[in-house]
């Protein structure tokens, strides 16, 4: 399977060794995987002007995304991987999946999908919203949930190697 990962910390931290962990078990797995650090691509917001539908679905930004933009349709299976800031995915990578608008159309597709997902509270509660925004729009395009992992209790960038959520991200990804 081609397997396209988005990352949304900026830093080397819980999140990334997530990603990371992930990726080693798919790999062990035989597929073929993209990283993509969504902090390093500079991608604006969506504008809601609609060019796009009028253009073949390009968007009239020529920024980051045009890097992703090919990969992301071609991909089996699409993994994101974010800290929790203010109860929800970080901006980097929000920006990202709101200019899936453009190739909206393209992305409704029989892929499959994982959430990883750190923070630094201990209360399910607060990884809620990521999680529900995630099935929301993860469903709206039709693609089919693998798995979940949320690694709480993580402040500093390397507090998840406490936890067991490696190991989690690591088996998830031989199993995707
Ligand atoms: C801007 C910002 C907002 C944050 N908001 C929350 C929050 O709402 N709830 C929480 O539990 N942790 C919050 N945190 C802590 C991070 O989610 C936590 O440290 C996470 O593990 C960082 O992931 P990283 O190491 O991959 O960057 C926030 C951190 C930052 C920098």
């Amino acid at each position: 399977m081609k397997i396209l990962v988005l990352t949304g910390s900026a830093r080397n931290g819980n999140s990334s060794k997530l990603a990371d962990a992930f990726i080693e078990g798919a790999k062990e797995a035989g597929h073929d995987i993209r990283r993509v650090d969504c902090a390093k691509l500079k991608v604006n917001g969506c504008l809601g002007c609609n060019y796009c539908y009028s253009h073949d679905s390009v968007c009239c930004q020529k920024d980051g995304f045009a890097d992703l933009r090919e990969d992301l349709i071609a991909a089996d299976a699409v993994i994101f991987a974010s800290p929790i800031y203010y109860y929800g995915l970080s901006s980097q990578l929000r920006a990202v999946i709101d200019r899936f608008y453009a190739i909206d159309g393209k992305l409704h597709a029989p892929k499959r999908t994982a959430l990883l997902i750190s923070l630094a509270d201990d209360a399910e509660e607060t990884a809620q919203p990521a999680v529900i925004h995630y099935k929301g729009f993860t469903g709206y395009l039709g693609w089919q949930d693998a798995g979940i992992v949320i690694a709480y209790g993580c402040t500093a960038p390397d507090d998840i190697l406490k936890t067991d959520a490696l190991t989690k991200a690591r088996e998830l990804g031989k199993n995707i």
